[in-house]
């Protein structure tokens, strides 16, 4: 069946806006589970500008799924992961003008330096995905490199409208079954929603979808009225109750 990670790190962006301890990505992971999420994702920046290192410890104790860890093929980073030993690492491209991820891995320029990175990560005991786009030639070099997943880039379909989206859904059509036929297990994920999920959630040889911001957001939206209530009826008990003033 296929699976779904949740990727919580704009709960993290929401406390960090305050920089104070509300919400937190913990209790959000431990409500995702409870909700059927078969994973929870989280991005560890170079700029920590979401989720923070104390995250990453605390969620290792509490997940009960499975924790992936995205992250940029750097040496701090391989040496965090080494000691938190997520399920599964998805290396990213990273660059702190982004907003999010904006492209996928460049495998075949980078293939020396990630052979070196999977190959330490593999002797921690953590399966490694590569984000990269839907794309034959760096597929290939995936499966050159030792990857155990690729996570396909989902983005420019989920941009994409009409014609145009529908030859994206071709190219990560023929990416998954290309992965698949090399030996590769196939993620996919970035700026899937409720409205363009369905054909992606259709193609065969994908194990797991990652999602967050479309599913961050409609929690703020389906929340927002239960949360409004809530405070409403306790500032009218307060205007019933006697005084706290003095
Ligand atoms: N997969 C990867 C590698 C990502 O970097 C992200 C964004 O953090 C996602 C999946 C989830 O994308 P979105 O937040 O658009 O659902």
């Amino acid at each position: 069946m296929l699976k779904l990670g949740v990727n919580i790190d704009h709960v993290a962006t929401l406390r960090e806006a305050r920089k104070g301890i509300s919400p937190e990505p913990v209790t959000a992971a431990s409500l995702a589970e409870l909700a059927g999420a078969d994973g929870i994702v989280v991005h560890l920046r170079e700029d920590r500008r979401h989720i923070q290192d104390r995250d990453l410890h605390l969620l290792r104790e509490v997940i009960q799924t499975k924790l992936c860890l995205e992250m940029a093929a750097t040496p701090e980073m391989v040496k965090i992961a080494s000691e938190i030993r997520p399920e599964l690492v998805s290396l990213v491209p990273e660059r702190r003008e982004e907003l999010t991820t904006e492209g996928g891995l460049d495998v075949i320029s980078t293939q020396e330096a990630l052979f070196g990175v999977i190959e330490t990560l593999h002797a921690a005991g953590i399966a490694v995905a590569l984000f990269i786009d839907p794309e034959a030639n760096q597929i290939k070099a995936a499966q050159k490199v030792a990857a155990d997943f690729v996570e396909i880039h989902t983005g420019a379909y989920a941009n994409a409208k009409g014609d145009a989206r529908r030859g994206h859904l071709k190219d990560l059509v023929e990416s998954a079954k290309l992965a698949v036929s090399l030996g590769l297990k196939v993620n996919a994920g970035h700026g899937l929603d409720y409205m363009n999920v369905l054909p992606v959630a259709q193609i065969p040889e994908v194990e797991e979808l990652n999602i967050g911001h479309s599913i961050i957001a409609r929690a703020v939206l389906v929340g927002i009225g239960a949360a409004v209530s809530e405070m409403k009826s306790l500032i009218r008990l307060a205007t019933r109750s006697s005084s706290v003033l003095h």
